[in-house]
């Protein structure tokens, strides 16, 4: 038996896990959503039209799901002190109507996470992806109130507050914000219907909400790429700064760490860590992999980067690295999670993301559950 991963890190910080309710489901649950996913492809197919970057239709049709259960599982329980719901938490997974809340995704979350003493974080209540259509809306074929949208997003908040308070150890209340054009909030014209319809200070308005749902959790603000565009960096460290001046309790800077085997370096990572410690705020790392690609190229060989013992031994150094690097800032008092966005590689997003049906590698753990050289390197770190 190997050793097992957070416990090397245990003095440190929590290790966490994106868990996909897709691992948590039976077979027949399982059956039913790749039906749906089918059916979902085929008529996505059948309306493709050509576009830039992507002329001919590259998406891979979805596979049947393994039966039983698959690795991740048991990886899930074995390795991680802390999970998160990789979709389940969303609001388009909860919220589908005014009153109308389905929590069965995330209380399934939430008992895998007890049964197996973990803690659980909550990802994520306001966000321009992933929220549902009608909250937008209002009925009548326009746009939803400022006064509607607010009532609704409070509701939401309270609600989700109300059932897993005392559960959920840290939340992302804002995710990704900060605009990649011009690195100050994301605005209606780059897809944020909040800001589009509640105007810029939707955000310390979230956070007054979620500090009376949540009293006793770390609230977040999420955002990726701060470690790798300086640009970015600062405009999320002028956002918190000025929200500490106006006494909204942020107390969390959530660096998501989509990473590349090259980019960026580690001592941008330590610098990002420390700016936002530099404020008095604490940092996690909340959706960590490494992915084999640098670019975003649609047309590529399949599979295209080569799954060798170099690129393996290669992802284990950077692993190990930039591990180093966290437990010298959590030493610091700055850091104090480091989530994985998923754990074995047959179920990571970057499989489609940014390039659908561009297989990725970015994990600890192989297609087939087995430990990576990456693995090994962190658990003797
Ligand atoms: C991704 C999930 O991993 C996918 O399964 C889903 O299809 C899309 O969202 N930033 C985030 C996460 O904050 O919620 C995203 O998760 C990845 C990027």
């Amino acid at each position: 038996m190997s050793k097992i991963l957070y416990e090397n890190f245990k003095d440190y910080f929590r290790v966490g896990a994106a868990v996909s309710g897709i691992i948590l489901m039976n077979d027949a649950e399982r059956e039913d959503l790749f039906q749906k996913r089918k059916a979902w492809f085929e008529e996505f197919k059948k309306n493709f039209k050509p576009q830039p970057g992507m002329p001919e239709f590259k998406f891979t049709e979805p596979k049947p799901f393994p039966k039983r259960d698959m690795p991740d599982k048991k990886l899930a329980a074995r390795h991680f002190n802390l999970v998160v719901a990789e979709n389940e938490c969303k609001m388009s997974s909860i919220y589908h109507g005014p009153d109308q809340f389905d929590f069965t995704a995330a209380d399934r979350l939430l008992k895998f996470a007890r049964e197996n003493g973990q803690a659980m974080r909550w990802h994520t209540l306001v966000w321009h992806n992933q929220s549902p259509k009608w909250i937008f809306e209002d009925g009548k074929g326009g746009k939803a109130s400022k006064e509607q949208l607010e009532e609704r997003l409070k509701k939401y908040i309270m609600t989700v507050g109300a059932r897993y308070k005392d559960d959920i150890c840290s939340v992302d209340v804002v995710n990704e914000c900060i605009s990649d054009k011009n690195f100050i909030l994301r605005d209606g014209a780059d897809r944020s219907q909040w800001f589009d319809i509640l105007g810029p200070d939707y955000v310390d308005k979230a956070f007054f909400w979620a500090k009376e749902a949540f009293p006793n959790s770390s609230l977040v603000i999420n955002d990726y790429n701060l470690e790798m565009i300086e640009g970015k960096r600062q405009g999320m460290y002028k956002l918190v700064k000025g929200m500490l001046e106006r006494g909204v309790p942020v107390d969390t800077v959530g660096l998501q760490m989509h990473i590349n085997i090259q980019n960026p370096p580690v001592e941008e990572i330590e610098k990002t860590i420390e700016l936002y410690g530099s404020l008095g705020l604490n940092v996690i790392v909340t959706e960590m992999e490494i992915s084999a690609y640098t670019d975003k190229d649609f047309e590529h060989p399949d599979p295209r980067r080569e799954y060798d013992q170099a690129f393996l031994d290669q992802q284990a150094e950077r692993y190990a690295q930039i591990f180093e690097c966290f437990k010298k800032e959590a030493r610091a008092g700055i850091l104090k999670d480091v989530i994985l966005w998923g754990i074995t590689d047959r179920m990571t997003w970057k499989n489609n993301f940014p390039a659908p049906g561009r297989g990725d590698c970015p994990l600890l753990f192989d297609n087939d559950g087995k430990e990576k050289p990456a693995f090994y390197k962190l658990v003797e770190l």
